[in-house]
């Protein structure tokens, strides 16, 4: 996708093969600014202060992050320390862990002098399979919109919650790509933006790439969603997810649940989009098995913002004795989720569906 016009990874490696660079997301949208990751070290940072974020983007970070560790030290015992590091940076999306394994499991049978190429080889290998993915679920999720847009006859009001765009992935988004993909193609298109308390991913990131690619969209706070449902102003939902069970329930940013139960009560198509490295075969439940993140209090009781005078600040918004608590993520069970759409076409959330997924090639 483009900044200023120009094509953009959130991820890539310096001309030199030495480090990688990323777009710093926590100085969006207000400053532009890159970051170069030079250990196993600043991954893990970059990851855990969510300089980089999405559930793809985390996984492809945690990979070149065990590339950037073995141009230092390629030893069992290195590869192994690395990578239990990595696993630990955030716990939620799967795609750290689906990354973190087959980096170890590429690596393993190599000798230590061979282990630092091919590191470095295999993680730009999973970040361009990243960009291939996206690209293949924009292309699956662009014919729903397609698809409404020809029962309507009139623009596609696309309801997202937090950023499944670009900046979440390496390129193209998962939520978002539909809706590149649709844009592109000359469907009209309007996307409601969930500004996505705590951490506005929606007001701040969202809505700056929407912005950038030119698709017409409008920021609403996060209680909005069920009102202008109601009120027959959103056609469908198309949301992101950190990790989907075997039987199809949904783990995403925290407040996608309340939405899914909004979309089901006023019969709106509710949409994930996914690539299958998101799907953690090893769970069925996700309400009770999926580990939800927690955060600091701060993320709630602060909130950041653009001064008059130019100047990037954090503000308190709470009583200073109140404590407050921050769940990053909630589960939406399957039951709510009208389909899944993933690189490999758009499936049902359901286990007998998710298992022939699993079976099927990308298309
Ligand atoms: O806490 P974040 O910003 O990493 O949460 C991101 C989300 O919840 C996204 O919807 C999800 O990771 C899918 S990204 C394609």
């Amino acid at each position: 996708m483009n900044v200023n016009g120009k094509p953009c990874r959130t991820i890539w490696p310096t001309a030199d093969n030495q480090a990688v660079e990323i777009i710093d997301q926590t100085k969006l949208p207000h400053i532009f600014e890159t970051v170069r990751l030079e250990s196993m070290r600043d991954a893990e940072r970059a990851i855990m202060d969510m300089q980089v974020r999405g559930a793809p983007l985390i996984g492809v970070t945690a990979a070149y992050g065990v590339a950037l560790s073995m141009q230092h030290h390629a030893s069992d015992a290195a590869l192994k320390a690395t990578c239990d590091m990595l696993l630990k940076a955030r716990p939620t999306a799967v795609n750290l862990r689906w990354a973190v394994e087959k980096m170890r499991a590429f690596l393993s049978p190599l000798p230590d002098s061979e282990r630092a190429a091919a590191a470095w080889q295999e993680a730009e290998r999973i970040a361009d399979e990243d960009v291939a993915i996206n690209e293949s679920i924009g292309r699956h999720g662009c014919e729903l919109i397609r698809a409404m847009y020809k029962k309507k006859n009139d623009t596609v009001n696309i309801l997202t919650h937090c950023n499944a765009g670009w900046l979440a992935t390496v390129d193209w988004g998962t939520a978002l790509a539909p809706i590149y993909k649709a844009f592109d193609t000359g469907l009209s298109v309007h996307v409601w933006v969930d500004e996505t308390r705590p951490r506005n991913q929606g007001a701040s990131l969202t809505a700056w790439e929407l912005g950038q690619h030119g698709v017409p969209h409008t920021v609403i706070a996060d209680n909005t969603g069920g009102h202008l449902m109601q009120h027959g102003r959103v056609d469908m939902c198309i949301v992101g997810t950190d990790r989907v069970t075997a039987r199809g329930d949904v783990c995403n940013k925290i407040g996608t649940y309340l939405k899914a139960l909004a979309a089901f009560d006023n019969a709106i198509p509710f949409y994930v989009a996914l690539p299958t490295p998101t799907v953690d075969w090893t769970l069925q439940d996700g309400v009770k098995q999926i580990p939800i993140e927690e955060r600091a209090a701060e993320e709630v009781t602060h909130i950041s913002g653009l001064c008059d005078d130019g100047q990037v600040r954090s503000v308190r918004l709470t009583p200073e004795n109140s404590s407050a608590a921050n769940y990053g993520f909630d589960v939406t069970p399957a039951r709510l989720v009208t389909g899944l759409i993933t690189e490999r076409g758009v499936v049902a959330a359901d286990a007998t569906a998710m298992q022939e997924l699993k079976e099927k090639e990308a298309v």
